[in-house]
């Protein structure tokens, strides 16, 4: 699904404090499954993240996602292809803290569809929210419980991959071990990348890339 060729980063490139966030990684990702990308902070994984996502344009090298150069597409194409087909999830949940949970899934929606209330609240309940929950906003509930509802919201358009970066470093160790099941069970129909520094949360994972100084070890 990705095949990546000598990609790198340079932030400030044009300055004497160049930082090398990614030295030329070469690497291919399936359509499925559950990957791990895991290296100590300021390796360079979040870099890695928003380029295969398109957030970010890399310095240099190719990303080709199903056929499509995505180094070369548009502006408006790549935020097509984010809003479309790719989800993320985040260490911090950034809900809308005046909006009911669940709200704050339907608003992601792109499609506007009549059944977004059954989706939305199917997702939910599937993610262990019972329904005297939806109404509720971000601060009346738990962190596990808010970070669940950004899972939720990442899954509303049906993505084909999910981004989650360091999606449980804000939770305890029960609530994280809850999100990682979630996404292990999304993998088996779509690829999910999962960020983290936390080695024990990616028991599950398909496949774990290490990544070190801005260069994959493994
Ligand atoms: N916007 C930025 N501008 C300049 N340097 C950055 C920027 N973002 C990240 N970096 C640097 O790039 C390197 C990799 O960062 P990052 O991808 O965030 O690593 P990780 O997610 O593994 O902690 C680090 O040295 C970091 O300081
Ligand atoms: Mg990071």
């Amino acid at each position: 699904m990705f095949q990546v060729n000598n990609l790198s980063m340079i932030y400030d490139v044009n300055t004497d404090s160049k930082t090398y966030a990614l030295k030329g990684i070469d690497l291919s990702l399936p359509d499925k499954g559950l990957i791990g990308i895991i290296g100590p902070s300021g390796s360079g994984k979040s870099t890695l993240m928003y380029c295969l996502s398109t957030l970010k344009e890399p310095t240099e090298g190719s990303i080709v996602y199903n056929d499509i150069e995505i180094t070369g597409v548009t502006g408006s194409e790549r935020e097509r292809l984010r809003r479309r087909e790719f989800g993320f999830i985040f260490q911090k949940h950034y809900l809308v803290p005046y909006m009911s949970a669940l709200d704050n899934v339907m608003v992601a929606s792109v499609d506007g569809r009549s059944d977004t209330v059954a989706k939305a609240s199917g997702l939910l309940t599937e993610l262990g929210l019972s329904e005297k929950e939806f109404s509720k906003k971000p601060a009346k509930l738990s962190g596990g419980q808010c970070q669940r509802i950004a899972i939720a919201r990442a899954m509303i358009n049906d993505p084909k991959v999910l981004f989650a970066d360091e999606p449980t470093a804000s939770l305890d160790h029960a609530n994280a071990f809850n999100v990682m099941s979630m996404l292990k069970k999304y993998s088996e129909e779509r690829l999910v990348i999962v960020i983290t520094h936390d080695r024990s949360i990616l028991k599950d994972a398909d496949r774990v890339i290490e990544i070190w100084d801005g260069e994959i070890s493994k």
